[in-house]
């Protein structure tokens, strides 16, 4: 079956952003001149997802605003012949009805976002994407991704192999080495303390799921830092199906935390020539003072 569909959960607090994300969505946060939700949702439509789902919560209405209309400011830049920025704005505007909005209630945990869309997802495979994870690749990580689903028919999960340190920071696998980027995985742990992690593969946050785990979200059951975890759900899909690990071609940025999103916007800002010419002398300046 056709991954046709793509999950956004934007439902998060964003709280290693505060106060940035006290009133605004971590997701809207700009790497060089685009918010992180839209670097997401162009890798879902160049992998060839029809169908987006946004799940969003409190707070969140300038996701919603950003892939619509805005007529007094398309106005005006008509009226002052701002052609390209237009035309820009036009592009990014999905086809009315190709993007779904639900919303969850509480942010009870990614597993539980991911739940909250199983009425729009219905009986089919799906991708979840977290804008957060940035991800610079020549062919669409996502669509990387679909490739695999389709010759191994079953879920599968982007990984990246992580220092024995930050294990905590992730839901690790339990799992062979990757074999041409592939594992089969046999268990999976949610933030292990590095002597607990079964390896060094973390998940990041790329899914194609079967929607079979919709059931198993349904039990709601708690887990790590008290909220419900999508990695012990797929633990559980485990015993009934199999899950494969794989490890992405691409350069990822975590823009789920400062260091990292400070990273993604001077590799992206150093990839525009004119943003470049002027950067370089600037940080080599900074960098002698
Ligand atoms: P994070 O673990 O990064 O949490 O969520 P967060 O709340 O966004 O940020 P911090 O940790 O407080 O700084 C990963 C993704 O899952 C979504 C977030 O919006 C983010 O895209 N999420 C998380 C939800 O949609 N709902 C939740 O209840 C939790």
């Amino acid at each position: 079956m056709k991954v046709r569909k793509a999950v956004f959960p934007v439902a998060g607090l964003g709280t290693r952003f505060l106060p940035a994300t006290k009133a605004m969505a971590k997701e809207m946060l700009p790497v060089v001149d685009k918010p992180l939700i839209q670097y997401a949702v162009e890798e879902a439509y160049a992998s060839g997802i029809k169908q987006i789902i946004f799940v969003t919560g409190a707070g969140k209405s300038a996701i919603e605003n950003h892939f619509d209309h805005s007529c007094e400011l398309e106005q005006t830049l008509m009226a002052r012949g701002k052609d390209a920025q237009l035309k820009e704005l036009h592009d990014l505007i999905p086809t009315s009805g190709s993007i779904i909005y639900t919303r969850q209630n509480q942010p009870l945990g990614l597993g539980h976002a991911i739940w909250c869309a199983r009425n729009i997802v219905g009986n089919e495979p799906f991708a979840v994407l977290l804008a957060d994870d940035l991800i610079k690749a020549e062919k669409p990580v996502l669509k990387q991704m679909i490739e695999k689903f389709e010759a191994l028919n079953a879920s599968i999960v982007s990984v990246v192999e992580v220092p024995k340190a930050d294990t905590s920071k992730y839901g690790i696998l339990d799992a062979d080495a990757l074999v041409d980027g592939v594992t089969k995985i046999r268990g999976l742990v949610e933030k292990p303390a590095p002597e607990n992690a079964p390896s060094n593969l973390a998940i990041i946050g790329r899914y194609i799921l079967t929607p079979e785990i919709f059931e198993i979200l349904e039990g709601k059951e708690v887990g790590a830092g008290g909220e419900i975890q999508i990695t012990d759900a797929m633990a559980r899909l485990l015993k009934t199906q199999d899950i494969y690990g794989y490890r992405y071609t691409g350069t990822r940025f975590d823009c789920g935390n400062k260091a990292g999103f400070q990273m993604a916007n001077l590799a992206f800002s150093l990839e525009r020539p004119d943003l470049r010419e002027r950067l370089i002398p600037y940080i080599k300046d900074l960098l002698n003072n």
